[in-house]
This record gives C-alpha cells, structure tokens and sequence, in this order.
C-alpha cells in the first residue's frame, strides 16, 4: 500500500512502459477511447496503470479476472484475449461503437455495461478498481464486502482530497439536484481500518501525512491490494 508520489512517477518516467505498450499497440475504435486519452495526458496514470495491469500484459493465463470501472483502451483487447478477462463498466465516457468493435475483435461479449453491484455471486483470481472508488463511488464499504470473499487478489486504486471539494449532481431518476462531497484521507481510513487483517502491507498512516499532488487537481492517491477470501 503507497501513495502515488511525484518521485515515484519521476522514476517511472525512465522507463514509461505504458506509453510505449500504447505506441505499439495502439488501436483505436471506431471513436477514440476516452480513457486512453487520459492515459496519454498523464504521467500519473500510466505509471499506477503499469503497477496495476502490467502482470498481466506479459503473457496470457487462466486467469479470471474482474475489472470494475476499467473504461476502455487499446489495452483491454491484449486482456480481454490472454486471460478470462471481464469488464464490468457504466461506460460512462465510451461509445457503444468501441464496445461493439472490441468485443467482435475478441470474438466474445466480455464488457458488461451495468453497475458492479449488479453482478452475481461468482469468484474470480483477480479483481481490478482503478480510480473508481470513493471519487467517482462512494460504496466502497460495500464494495469490499461483496467482493473479497469472491475473489484471491483485488488491487485498488483510491483517491482523496486534503481540501474540501465537492460536485454538484443532478438524480438521473428524479429532479433532486445534490452536492457530493469528496473524501477526505480520514475518512477513508475510517473505512479501510476494519478490513486491516485483508490488506496486504497496510500503511493506514499515509493518510495523515501530506503529499504534493501528481495530478492537476490536486487529488491524492493510493495503490492497495487485498488478499480476497478465495
Ligand atoms: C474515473 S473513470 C476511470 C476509468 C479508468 N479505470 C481509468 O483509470 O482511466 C471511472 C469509470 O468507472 C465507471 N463506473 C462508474 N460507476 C460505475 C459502477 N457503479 N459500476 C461500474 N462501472 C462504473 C465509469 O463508466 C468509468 O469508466
């Protein structure tokens, strides 16, 4: 468990695996992939998407694996074929086009377009949540309550804010316009801290102490794994 440092990226940035699988790889839909625009606008994001998927871009395997949130890049057809790969995703920032065209190149519908907590009881080796939870879903506790005893690994990427920000939002079943606020480092430990047996190496001090930020709007962020119950 660490928190996403600007030394730690500057030291990623030697090497910057991610931006060089993407030069070889890049393969863009029908309509570029939003996600993947990000990864090429951020440092940040593609060294925490190397520490999260690059295992599994070295080889194929047997693999079940579940990702929550993942969106779309050239990337996920190299997952989707080596492994039993599934995205479980809103789609919020992707078009059906990409979704089509990806899963007729993998010869198999592995894009669930539904929230996660629809999903039914199954195991699976490894889930991913990278820059899903508490930011943009705040049922993290939820979360780790349904999964970890479905699966072997879950790695994680979270996020806070040690200045008060919030988003104003509108219901999409109902006229209720709401302000959400985002998570601050305290509460996050409040969540994490009865899951402490299950995190690999914890280190729930991180957040207390002040990093500067590596990404434009000042958020922080941490890489946590968890040993499931499978
Ligand atoms: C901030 S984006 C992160 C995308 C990608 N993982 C990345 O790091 O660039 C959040 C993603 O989670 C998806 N998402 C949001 N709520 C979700 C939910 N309840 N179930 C499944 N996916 C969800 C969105 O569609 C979006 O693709």
């Amino acid at each position: 468990m660490h928190v996403v440092t600007k030394q730690l990226v500057t030291e990623y940035l030697k090497d910057d695996t991610t931006k060089k699988r993407l030069e070889e790889l890049s393969d863009q839909g029908p309509n570029n992939y939003t996600c993947e625009t990000w990864l090429e606008e951020s440092p940040a994001k593609r060294y925490i998407y190397e520490l999260i998927y690059g295992p599994f871009l070295q080889g194929a395997s047997q693999a079940t694996i579940l990702d929550v949130g993942g969106g779309l890049t050239s990337l996920t057809k190299v997952l989707a074929s080596s492994h039993n790969y599934f995205l479980v995703d809103l789609l919020a920032h992707e078009q059906q086009e990409n979704v089509n065209a990806l899963q007729k190149a993998v010869n198999r519908e592995f894009i669930i377009p539904n929230d996660w907590a629809t999903l039914g009881d199954r195991n699976y080796d490894i889930i991913i949540a990278n820059d899903l939870f508490p930011n943009v879903d705040q049922r993290l506790e939820s979360f780790l309550n349904k999964f970890l005893p479905r699966c072997s690994k879950l790695k994680m990427l979270l996020t806070w804010y040690d200045t008060p920000r919030y988003y104003k939002t509108k219901r999409v079943d109902g006229d209720e316009v709401m302000f959400m606020l985002a998570w601050n480092g305290k509460q996050l430990e409040a969540v994490l801290e009865p899951f402490l047996p299950s995190i690999v190496t914890p280190h729930l001090d991180l957040f207390h102490e002040s990093q500067e930020s590596v990404f434009q709007n000042g958020r922080q962020t941490c890489l946590i794994e968890f040993q499931g119950g499978v």
